[in-house]
């Protein structure tokens, strides 16, 4: 086949645990790791710092046109570039995270960053992390997860999440955030967000990471035997 590896595709729900997982999963594998999300979250962080109109679709062209994606990996897990400046840490901020549901939904958004994804991939030995990976960048890929957890769960993870970060905020509204952009992803036209046919669910609710990682790493076990067998 000419691949350095498998294609493994890791798609769930916000904060069902697939960033974590991908990411250890791929340094077990010594493979690369891609952030789909980290992207969209890059070109709306542009976005919103032009104020761009998001309904003027030539302007949109013209902007993605002039705009540069890349990833590297680090030991913590892939940084992110847009037009060369290191924006890892700004596009996690609220304002971006409330900013990327509509510009993730701009069809010209999406084919720029799927032809980067597949660019990147292709080859193998890849863990690529998002919502359609399965499903739209990669449904041929070797290995197909789905992750999800309950909400309570989720809401949990996120709270302690940001605390670690000295951030706070309550249940409440985290639950409600965390709902609120899983309806968006899952009802939208675009790529919706959904288990592709033949992938593996994962319900993390009662996992820990450590159950989560060598869940997955199991079942690449597998397939690469099955492969070779
Ligand atoms: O995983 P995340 O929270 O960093 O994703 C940011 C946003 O991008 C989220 O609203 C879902 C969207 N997204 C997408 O539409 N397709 C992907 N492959 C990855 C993320």
């Amino acid at each position: 086949m000419g691949r350095r590896g498998l294609i493994i595709a890791i798609d769930g729900t916000a904060a069902s645990g697939k960033s974590t997982t991908a990411r250890r999963v791929a340094r077990d594998l010594g493979y690369r790791y891609v952030d789909t999300g980290a992207m969209y979250r890059a070109v709306a962080l542009k976005f919103m710092r032009q104020s761009l109109p998001l309904d003027d679709q030539e302007a949109v062209v013209r902007v993605l046109q002039e705009t540069d994606i890349s990833q590297v990996i680090a030991n913590s897990g892939a940084r992110t570039f847009l037009d060369g400046e290191d924006v890892t840490d700004p596009i996690r901020s609220p304002e971006v995270t409330a900013y990327v549901g509509p510009v993730c939904e701009i069809p010209q958004v999406r084919e720029k960053l799927v032809d980067l994804q597949r660019q990147w991939g292709k080859d193998g030995g890849v863990v690529v992390e998002g919502r359609d990976i399965g499903t739209v960048v990669f449904p041929d890929a070797d290995m197909k997860i789905f992750m999800d957890a309950s909400l309570k769960v989720r809401t949990r993870r996120r709270r302690q999440e940001w605390e670690r970060k000295g951030l706070k905020e309550d249940s409440q509204s985290i639950a409600t955030g965390i709902d609120r952009r899983d309806r968006r992803d899952s009802e939208r036209k675009q790529s919706p967000l959904k288990a592709a046919p033949g992938a593996i669910h994962v319900d993390t609710s009662g996992l820990t990471i450590e159950e989560q990682v060598n869940f997955v790493l199991e079942k690449v076990r597998e397939a690469k035997a099955a492969q070779k067998g």
